[in-house]
């Protein structure tokens, strides 16, 4: 038997983060990540300036990765790369790195797609802590700044998506909300800290009508920008007045619109395995709504440690671990892809 410890380098910079992480036999070892604040002050994500930044930070966060693991890097066995979707410009920067990275160390280069990422970013191994995985098959609710989407997941590598947004993610409807009250980006994290003295039920908001197992929250949007037109003609301090109860109400409905199609997903499949993957995760209201739910219809409910839902690089060298354990390896001719699916 080959007892040769499999150690990998992960690299994600698919969008604002640049982050590179080594796990070691599943066990993650470091996992760093510099997040970009420049674009703060545009109330998104700003293309060129996001490649810019990652260019500056991919060396400085690739060293510190090696030197919080305590590992040479001589003893990396791949370097797996986040090859899509996301923005192209920054997927050039992570990418064309590993290569680099690749070709000078003489080791095996790995491509992963970023989503697939978000998944298997359950299975990271700390340490000292209780390691308790989702068994197969499993639905998984992924819900981030650029997807919302159900997986059924069979194994490892081998995923399918049963329903998808079609037209805004489910992050993309808290960030805009959040900006049309006035709130910094990303509004997410901020709404959700509003929202817990709010009352949700105080406003109601569209919910989409949209078939089988697909979301849509464009219409959401707008009805919530049209709701504060309105509120704001008849009294200019509406949303200060309101704000908790702006923000509770409209969480309510996102995570009602979730949860709706999920409960259906696990009804016509018969799985009650059910996990959360993607940056909306951290949502308290939706976690506590998964729980409730898990208790309802008695899922087995697996949510991923907080720092694994946002965009990182642990979930991509973990990832590249499965890929590697299947011998799944591109050359260096790979390109990276700004939209690809699973
Ligand atoms: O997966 P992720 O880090 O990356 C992208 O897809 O870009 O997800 C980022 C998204 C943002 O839309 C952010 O507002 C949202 O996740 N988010 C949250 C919370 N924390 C992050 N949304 C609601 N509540 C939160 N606590």
């Amino acid at each position: 038997m080959n007892s040769k410890k499999i150690t990998i380098l992960g690299i994600e910079s698919s969008c604002d983060d640049t982050s590179a992480a080594i796990i070691r036999d599943g066990v993650i070892l470091s996992n760093v990540v510099a997040s970009q604040k420049v674009h703060e002050q545009y109330g998104g994500v700003v293309p060129e300036l996001a490649s810019r930044a990652h260019q500056q930070n991919i060396i400085p966060v690739v060293d510190a990765a090696i030197n919080n693991a305590g590992i040479a890097k001589t003893e990396i066995s791949a370097v797996a790369f986040t090859r899509g979707p996301g923005l192209l410009g920054s997927l050039l920067v992570g990418t064309s790195f590993a290569k680099g990275f690749s070709l000078a160390t003489n080791i095996p280069l790995i491509d992963v797609n970023h989503l697939q990422g978000h998944v298997l970013a359950l299975f990271i191994n700390e340490k000292g802590i209780d390691f308790n995985p989702p068994k197969f098959p499993f639905l998984c609710l992924l819900v981030s700044g650029g997807n919302s989407q159900i997986i059924l997941v069979r194994n490892h590598l081998n995923m399918e998506v049963i329903g998808q947004t079609i037209d805004d993610a489910a992050g993309e409807a808290f960030d805009k909300c959040a900006k049309v009250m006035g709130l910094p980006y990303p509004g997410g994290p901020h709404v959700d800290r509003l929202a817990k003295t709010g009352d949700p039920l105080k406003f109601e908001f569209s919910r989409p009508r949209i078939q089988g197992l697909d979301y849509s929250f464009s219409g959401l949007k707008t009805n919530f920008l049209y709701f504060l037109r309105d509120s704001l003609k008849e009294n200019k301090n509406f949303i200060e007045e309101n704000l908790n109860d702006l923000c509770a109400s409209i969480q309510y409905t996102i995570v009602e619109i979730l949860l709706s199609k999920l409960k259906r997903a696990a009804k016509e499949t018969g799985i009650k395995e059910i996990t959360i993957a993607g940056g909306v995760s951290a949502n308290s209201g939706l976690r506590n709504a998964l729980k409730q739910n898990a208790a309802k219809y008695r899922w087995n409910l697996v949510i991923p440690k907080f720092e694994y839902t946002m965009d990182n690089a642990a979930m991509i060298a973990i990832t590249g671990y499965y890929k590697y354990l299947n011998d799944e390896f591109v050359g260096q001719n790979v390109v990276p892809f700004a939209r690809t699916q699973l």
